[in-house]
């Protein structure tokens, strides 16, 4: 049977993220920030959810679903019924914002398909089972209570739910405006650090401290009840209808203006953080109480931007009735990806979930991308115009070098040809090199879209990456023609402006797919100059010995060779013996 997929996606909000699941089990999630360097990047996650899909080996039309973390319309309801002034109060019933699997007819359907060229379903789960579901079900535990706790989602800021076996129930929520998240990120503001991720600087600052305003952060700003849930009086807060969290009354409760950014940190800053941070470990600790009494289970489950509050969390452990408790490591909304994921896995598609003792389903938080040695020194050698020698894996059948015995380059290289042909291969400068494309990448730079995964089709490269010869250019005679830079992958674009193109599919080589796509992401080029390991009238390399003597003989500039990456200048002087010396003349 083939193998499922599922995508699921969170973003627009903050910290966006893709999280790719084959069969319920999760092979890549990472965040758009990542690749984007734009801290906390709320944009579509499209790198992320491109590094997903090449992780999985597939395209957008292998996956089974889409899932986004939050139902943006419910979202939108929930503003304009702000500005009405509606505002509900207490745990509530949780309150599902419409049918399970509603179908968003807003514009952010068509936005997935067409940044993802993807036109299967596409599924939107509430916020906060999205954050639900990325605590309970990679959790090591067949049942569990659920808390999760945020700034705020479509209308809940915390939700109480249980967890068994490959389905999960949110059971009571709390409700904007009334909301764990947003009083601390109140706070952060207060204190000069940027919301969103200003917060754990003061967590960090709270120890130094004392709790001198937490009476009065009681008295005025929230009204606290035994099961957690809360009032927040809006009287101090400017959040709601503002560009600020606080307003005048929050000043002159807490003795002046916020501080301003970057200015120096003063004990009131230190005295606040501590305040604020003691009000939200009381608060988090009533409302595990409350998931305990909920439940009656002795395992607790937490996500939601809240439960990176690691200090409030240790609490928790000690002081709850829970015996044990799980955290999901991406708590924030980038998890939400991996949480609508799983959701629609276990619930939507009703499959099984298996859990192992002591061991949870997120391998070490490690789902991101990765890079062998050999991909990272052969980076940053072939972005430097360096010529590679790439000995992996098993040897090709066949005439044609297909990325186990190659030698590679830089195609925007102008000079790449030349110096390949004469320097590494001593044959006729003139000679064409072939490029090796990733396969789903193939018509961004050839007119071509299809397979040629063993380098036997020829396509013209892409129009709009040609370069027209001028008049002048067009004179030149012959060979002279060769140093005219036909495109912007020169050194694959042949005189009549094609390529002998070879497609690469992560499934058959991985690590050849893995190094391009990485040179892609660093260079934006998703080409590499691949030419067959060896030398005029040579036969291809086959062993390590072969490959070191090539490398050796020739102007190679590094050989990696399987795992071990060797650098041409660090080896000892090669000695020629025997025949090769007489047949070939190196300079
Ligand atoms: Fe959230």
């Amino acid at each position: 049977m083939v193998d499922r997929y599922v995508l699921g996606i969170s973003a627009f909000y903050h910290d966006s993220a893709a999280c790719l699941l084959r069969e319920g089990e999760i092979v890549a999630a990472a965040q758009e920030e990542r690749f984007t360097r734009k801290k906390g990047d709320a944009a579509f996650p499209l790198q992320a959810a491109r590094y997903c899909l090449a992780a999985g080996g597939i395209t957008p039309s292998d996956l089974a679903y889409v899932g986004f973390y939050d139902k943006p319309l419910t979202k939108f309801e929930r503003i304009l019924e702000t500005y009405l002034g509606v505002a509900p109060r207490g745990f509530g019933q949780f309150r599902m914002a419409g049918p399970l699997w509603m179908k968003e007819k807003l514009f952010l359907d068509r936005e997935i398909r067409r940044a993802l060229a993807y036109d299967g379903e596409i599924l939107y789960a509430e916020h906060h089972e999205s954050h639900a579901s990325s605590a309970f079900f990679p959790s090591p535990f067949e049942e569990a209570a659920i808390l999760t706790i945020d700034g705020v989602g479509e209308w809940a800021t915390a939700a109480v739910g249980v967890g068994r076996g490959n389905d999960l129930e949110l059971l009571q929520e709390l409700q904007w405006p009334d909301s764990v998240g947003l009083l601390y990120s109140a706070f952060t503001y207060f204190t000069g650090f940027k919301v969103n991720s200003g917060e754990y600087k003061v967590m960090g600052l709270a120890p130094y401290g004392q709790p001198k305003y937490v009476d009065r952060i009681y008295r005025e700003l929230l009204d606290l009840r035994d099961d957690g849930s809360f009032t927040l009086n809006q009287k101090y807060f400017q959040y709601l209808t503002g560009l600020t969290m606080t307003n005048g009354a929050f000043s002159q409760l807490f003795g002046g203006p916020p501080r301003v950014p970057e200015s120096k940190l003063t004990q009131r800053e230190m005295d606040l953080a501590k305040s604020v941070q003691v009000v939200c470990e009381e608060i988090m600790l009533r409302m595990a109480r409350t998931a305990h009494r909920a439940t009656g289970l002795e395992n607790l489950c937490l996500a939601g931007g809240v439960a990176l509050n690691c200090v409030a969390n240790g609490r928790i452990l000690r002081e709850s009735p829970f015996k044990r408790l799980w955290i999901q490591p991406a708590a924030g909304d980038a998890g939400g990806a991996l949480g609508v994921a799983q959701l629609i896995w276990h619930r939507y598609c009703n499959q099984p979930r298996s859990v192992r003792p002591g061991a949870d389903g997120m391998r070490g938080a490690y789902l991101g991308p990765s890079f062998t040695p050999d991909e990272i020194a052969a980076y940053l050698l072939l972005a430097g115009e360096k010529v590679i020698g790439w000995f992996d894996g098993r040897m090709e059948f066949g005439p044609r070098a297909l990325g186990a015995r190659s030698i590679l380059g830089d195609p925007r290289s102008p000079r790449m040809q030349a110096q390949m042909n004469l320097k590494i291969k001593f044959r006729e400068g003139f000679r064409p090199f072939a490029p090796s494309v990733l396969r789903e990448r193939v018509s961004d730079y050839f007119e071509l879209d299809a397979d040629s995964p063993y380098m036997l089709l020829v396509a013209p490269i892409k129009a709009t990456r040609q370069i027209p010869m001028t008049t002048e250019q067009q004179q030149l005679w012959g060979i002279d023609q060769l140093n005219v830079e036909r495109s912007d992958i020169p050194a694959v674009t042949h005189i009549d402006y094609s390529a002998r193109v070879q497609t690469v599919s992560r499934d058959t080589n991985p690590n050849y797919y893995d190094l391009i796509t990485e040179f892609d992401r660093l260079t934006g080029c998703a080409v590499l100059v691949n030419t067959s390991f060896n030398v005029r009238g040579e036969p291809i390399v086959c062993t390590p010995a072969d490959a070191y003597r090539c490398f050796m003989r020739t102007h190679i500039d590094h050989l990696v060779l399987g795992p071990f990456l060797l650098d041409k200048t660090r080896q000892p002087e090669w000695k020629e013996s025997g025949e090769w010396q007489r047949e070939f003349q190196l300079d």
